[in-house]
C-alpha cells in the first residue's frame, strides 16, 4: 500500500495521509541554516552544527513520535473548535490533508470545517532563516472568525547539554519581545554573540514565550492551554523552557484567503556591538531588523521559492536521463541526486535516526559521499577534499572522524580503521576525472592540520596507499585494524565489557587479522593513483603502483578465495571469516562486490563464480544481505557484527550501501539484467507499493532493510544519511547507463538489461553539454563499439572533450559483437 505518490513534473513526493508508518521527512536549507521537517511539521532547525547551534527543540524517540516542530494551530473563535492543520501535534481529524516534499521545501495543507490552511516552509538561499507562509482560506458560506497560533520550542543551543544538564539550563533561558518579534537569547549575556528570532507578518493579538504558560500545567503540544481558551498570556520566559508563539486573529469573508508569514532565524552580532544601548543587556537589533522585515513580505517568499527551484534545476541539470524504467528516471533525475546533496550538506549528522549530537564527519563517509555529488558541485567537492586531506595523519592513516566546525580530527575516536585512507584516493580520482583539475594534486595540504606539515595532495595519496602496504599480514593481505568498511567487524576488540566501544577498543594486541575487503579496495585505489601519477608524468611511481596492485591482486587470488566466493577476512588468530569452513557467517557481500568492482577475477571466471554465490546465498527480493548465515549468538572474536539480532544492521540485514557494489560488479561481468534487477530491489521508488512493510520514505534510500533472518524482513531503517545514496547513483549512472567521467573525456559504456532499446541523457561535463542517445536495436546485450559525435565516427566509447560552452550530440549503439 502507498501513502502518497511521486509527482514527477513538480519533482515532489505528495503524501496524502498524515499517518505514515514513520515520520517521512525532508530537509530545509542547503548552505548554513538547516532543518529537518516531517510530513506533519515535526523536526528542528540549526545553524551549521546540529549539536552546537540547535535553534529548536526536538524529542527523539518520543511517544508519540516526532514531537517538536514548526507548529501552527487554528481555532474557530465562534465554535471554539481547534486543530493542527499539519495533523500533529493535535492529531485532529482533517477533511483533506496533503504534504508535498519538494527539493528544499515542504508544503503541508489540509482542510477542516471549510477552512483550508496550506503552509510552505523553506530556507531562502543566502539566508540564515526559515520562512513559513501560511495561507488560510475560508471556503464557508459565512464569515470565519479565526485565531492562528504559531509555536516553536527553543533549544538552548548545545543539543546535548540541552537534553541533559537540567540543573543549569532550567535557570538560564532568556528572551526579549520587541515589536512582536520574539528573540531567544539564552547565554547571550555572557559568551554567545548569537541569538534566534521568530517573527510574524500580521498584527498580534498576543504572544507567549514561556512554554508552561502556553501549554498550561501538565498539558502537551497536543492541547495547549492558550489555544484551548483562545488567548495568549504575554508570558516572558525567565529560565525554564523558552518558546515562541504568536497569536493572530483573522476575520475571513467567504472565499477570502490570507497569507501570514512567519520567519524563524539565526543572527550574530559583532562582539563589540552586542547590546543596544551599549552597556545594557538588550540585543542590538540594528542588523537583524531589516532582514526580518524583508522576509516577512509575501513577495519575498515567492521570489525565494523561485530562486530555490532555479537552484535545484541547475544542480540536477548536470545529468538528466530518459530510460524505459520510470524508477530509474525519477531516482536519477531527482531523488537520488537530491539525497546525494543532502549527504553533502548533512553528512551523518541530523535525520530521524541521527540525533545531531552523535558523530562528526566520517573520513570514509565523506569521501564516498563525494562520488555522488562531485558533478553537481565540483568546487565544493574540491574544498571538501582539501578539508578531509588536511585531517590525514603523517603515517598516512586517518582520523575516523572530524568535526565540521573546527575541521579537526576527532581524538575521541582516533584512527586505526585501516580502510579509511584508501577512500581519499577514490574521491580525488573521481574529482579529477570530473573536472580535469590536476592542479589540485600539487596544492599544499597539511597533515593533522599542523602548520608547517604541508605537502602536495599527491603526497597524501601516496601515503594513503603506503599505509596499507606498511600494514600487511601473514598472507600479504591488509591488516584490518579496528575495522574496515564494516565498522562492526572488530577482529581485535575481544570485548566482554558491556558498553565498551567496539570501535575504539583493542583488547588483544599482536593480532594478524587481515581484510580481503581492504585488499579489493586497495586494488581499485592503486589503479586510480597509477593513472593520476601517469598524468603527472611520474611514470616510475605509476609503475610502482601497478606492481603493488598486481601483488595485491595475486594475494587475493592465493589467499582471499574460498572456493566459490571471496573470503571476508582472517581473524586475530589467522582463522577464516566468511568461509565455507565457518558455521555462521560463511559468505559476506563486501568482498564479492569490492573485489569484482576492482577487477579481480574478471580474467579467470572467479568473478562470475563469486557473483553466482551472491545470487544463491545472499540475494532476497528486498535486496542483498550482508552475510549468511546470520550470527545467532555473540562471537567475542568478531565483535559488534554479532551483537545485533539476526537480520539487523551488519548482522545479515540488507545493508544497502553494499548492494550497488554488486550492481557495479555485475556490469563488470556484463550482466545488465542482474545489475538492474539488484538496483531495483532496493530502489525506494520501486518499493513504493510496499510502503507499509518498508516503512521509511519511498523517495530516498535507507541504510538498512531487515534481512531474511529478521521477523520484520523488508523493513527499512536509517533513511537519508547513508553511503547508499552516492554508490547507488554511481552504480546506475556510471555503470548501468555507463556515463563515466574519465581523464580524457566522457565514457559511454553502458551495460543495459536485455529488454532495453536504449536511453537518452543530457550530461554537463567540464563546461560542455552532451546530448547522448544510446540505441540498443537488438536489446540491451552487448557493448558500445563506436560513437558518432557531432556526426563524426569515433572508434571506442570515449567521447573526446569538447570546449566549454559547446553543445555536443553523441550517438552510441550497443552491439552484440562489440569487444
Ligand atoms: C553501526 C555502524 C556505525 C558504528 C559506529 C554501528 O552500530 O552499525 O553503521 O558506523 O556503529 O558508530
Ligand atoms: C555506517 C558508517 O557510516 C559507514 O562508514 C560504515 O561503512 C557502515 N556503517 C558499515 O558499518
Amino acid at each position: 500500500m502507498r501513502f502518497g505518490r511521486f509527482d514527477d513534473d513538480t519533482r515532489e513526493y505528495v503524501i496524502d495521509r498524515p499517518d505514515t508508518p514513520l515520520p517521512w521527512i525532508n530537509y530545509l536549507g542547503c548552505e548554513d541554516y538547516f532543518g529537518i521537517i516531517s510530513n506533519t511539521a515535526g523536526g528542528y532547525s540549526f545553524y551549521r552544527d546540529a549539536r552546537l547551534r540547535r535553534l529548536t527543540r526536538y524529542r527523539y524517540n518520543n511517544v508519540p513520535p516526532d514531537v517538536g516542530g514548526r507548529y501552527l494551530y487554528l481555532r474557530d473563535r465562534d465554535s471554539g473548535d481547534a486543530w493542527s492543520p499539519s495533523w500533529q501535534p493535535m492529531r485532529s481529524d482533517l477533511d483533506g490533508y496533503r504534504c508535498r516534499h519538494g527539493l528544499g521545501y515542504t508544503v503541508i495543507g489540509s482542510r477542516r470545517a471549510g477552512i483550508e490552511a496550506e503552509t510552505l516552509y523553506l530556507v531562502p538561499l543566502g539566508e540564515t532563516l526559515e520562512v513559513w507562509r501560511a495561507r488560510i482560506t475560508n471556503h464557508r458560506d459565512g464569515t470565519a472568525q479565526l485565531s492562528l497560533f504559531s509555536a516553536v520550542e527553543f533549544c538552548l543551543w548545545d543539543a546535548w547539554d540541552d537534553a541533559t544538564n537540567f540543573q543549569r539550563n532550567l535557570s538560564t533561558g532568556e528572551v526579549e519581545v520587541e515589536d512582536g518579534v520574539i528573540y531567544h537569547k539564552t547565554e547571550y549575556r555572557e559568551r554567545r554573540d548569537h541569538f534566534a528570532y521568530f517573527a510574524c507578518s500580521a498584527d498580534l493579538a498576543g504572544f507567549d514565550t514561556q512554554r508552561e504558560a502556553f501549554l498550561g500545567p501538565y498539558q502537551g503540544w497536543d492541547r495547549p492551554l492558550a489555544v484551548e481558551r483562545g488567548r495568549s498570556s504575554g508570558s516572558i520566559a525567565h529560565g525554564w523552557a523558552p518558546c515562541g508563539s504568536h497569536h493572530v486573529e483573522l476575520t475571513l469573508e467567504p472565499g477570502e484567503a490570507r497569507d501570514v508569514v512567519f520567519v524563524l532565524g539565526y543572527a550574530e552580532n559583532p562582539r563589540e556591538a552586542k547590546f543596544d544601548p551599549p552597556g545594557s543587556q538588550t540585543i542590538d537589533k540594528t542588523r537583524v531588523r531589516p532582514v526580518v522585515e524583508r522576509h516577512l513580505r509575501p513577495e519575498a517568499v515567492d521570489t525565494a521559492w523561485q530562486r530555490l527551484r532555479d537552484h535545484w534545476d541547475g544542480l540536477l541539470g548536470s545529468l538528466q536521463v530518459t530510460t524505459p524504467v520510470e524508477h530509474v528516471d525519477r531516482m536519477v533525475n531527482v531523488w537520488n541526486a537530491y539525497q546525494c546533496m543532502v549527504t553533502f550538506n548533512l553528512s551523518r549528522s541530523a535525520s530521524s535516526f541521527e540525533s545531531g549530537i552523535g558523530r562528526g564527519m566520517g573520513f570514509r563517509d565523506s569521501n564516498q559521499d563525494l562520488l555522488g555529488f562531485v558533478h553537481m558541485i565540483p568546487d565544493k567537492a574540491r574544498e571538501r577534499i582539501l578539508d578531509i586531506a588536511a585531517t590525514q595523519l603523517p603515517s598516512g592513516g586517518a582520523y575516523h572522524q572530524y568535526q565540521p566546525l573546527t575541521k579537526r580530527g576527532n581524538d575521541a575516536i582516533g584512527s586505526g580503521f585501516n580502510d579509511d585512507p584508501l577512500w581519499l584516493v577514490l574521491a580525488v580520482a573521481a574529482y579529477v576525472k570530473e573536472t580535469g583539475d590536476l592542479d589540485i594534486l600539487d596544492g599544499p595540504v597539511p597533515y593533522d592540520n599542523r602548520p608547517g606539515s604541508e605537502s602536495p595532495l599527491h603526497d597524501h595519496l601516496h601515503r594513503c596507499l603506503r599505509y596499507t602496504l606498511d600494514r600487511l599480514g601473514p598472507h600479504g593481505l591488509p591488516l584490518i585494524g579496528r575495522a574496515d568498511w564494516n565498522d562492526c567487524l572488530n577482529l581485535n576488540a575481544f570485548s566482554d565489557t558491556p558498553g565498551e566501544s567496539f570501535q575504539t577498543t583493542e583488547n588483544r594486541e599482536g593480532g594478524v587479522a587481515e581484510s580481503v575487503f581492504i585488499a579489493g579496495l586497495f586494488v581499485a585505489a592503486a589503479a586510480e593513483l597509477a593513472d593520476l601519477d601517469e598524468r603527472l608524468g611520474r611514470d616510475d611511481a605509476a609503475a610502482a603502483w601497478r606492481e603493488a596492485q598486481q601483488a595485491m591482486h595475486a594475494a587475493v587470488r592465493s589467499h582471499g578465495w574460498d572456493g566459490a566466493w571471496f573470503l571476508r577476512a582472517y581473524d586475530h588468530d589467522g582463522g577464516p571469516v566468511g568461509s565455507a569452513r565457518n558455521e555462521e557467517g560463511r559468505i559476506f557481500v563486501e568482498p564479492q562486490g569490492m573485489c569484482v568492482l576492482a577487477g579481480i577475477g574478471l580474467d579467470d571466471g572467479t568473478a562470475d563464480t563469486a557473483l553466482a554465490s551472491v545470487a544463491e546465498h545472499l540475494a532476497t527480493p528486498h535486496g542483498i544481505m550482508l552475510v549468511q548465515p546470520a550470527y545467532s549468538r555473540y562471537h567475542v572474536e568478531l565483535g559488534e557484527i554479532s551483537s545485533y539480532p539476526p537480520g539487523y544492521k551488519e548482522n545479515a540485514s540488507i545493508f544497502c550501501h553494499t548492494n550497488p557494489w554488486v550492481v557495479i560488479a555485475e556490469t563488470r561481468v556484463g550482466n545488465g539484467d542482474r545489475a538492474l534487477d539488484y538496483y531495483l530491489r532496493i530502489s525506494p521508488s520501486a518499493r513504493e507499493d510496499l510502503s507499509e512493510q518498508h516503512r521509511c520514505e519511498p523517495y530516498v534510500h535507507a541504510q538498512t532493510i531487515a534481512g531474511r533472518d529478521a521477523p520484520t524482513h523488508g523493513e527499512a531503517k536509517n533513511s537519508w544519511l547513508t553511503g547508499t545514496a552516492a554508490w547507488t547513483y554511481v552504480a546506475v549512472t556510471q555503470w548501468i547507463l555507463g556515463l563515466r567521467p574519465d581523464h580524457d573525456g566522457l565514457r559511454v559504456d553502458p551495460c543495459l538489461p536485455s529488454g532495453w532499446d536504449g536511453y537518452r541523457a543530457t550530461r554537463r561535463f567540464r563546461g560542455a553539454t552532451y546530448d547522448i542517445a544510446v540505441r540498443a536495436p537488438a536489446g540491451g546485450r552487448g557493448r558500445v563499439g563506436h560513437l558518432v559525435v557531432d556526426g563524426h565516427r569515433v572508434a571506442g566509447n570515449l567521447v573526446p572533450l569538447a570546449p566549454a560552452g559547446t553543445h555536443v550530440t553523441v550517438e552510441a549503439e550497443v552491439e552484440t559483437d562489440a569487444p
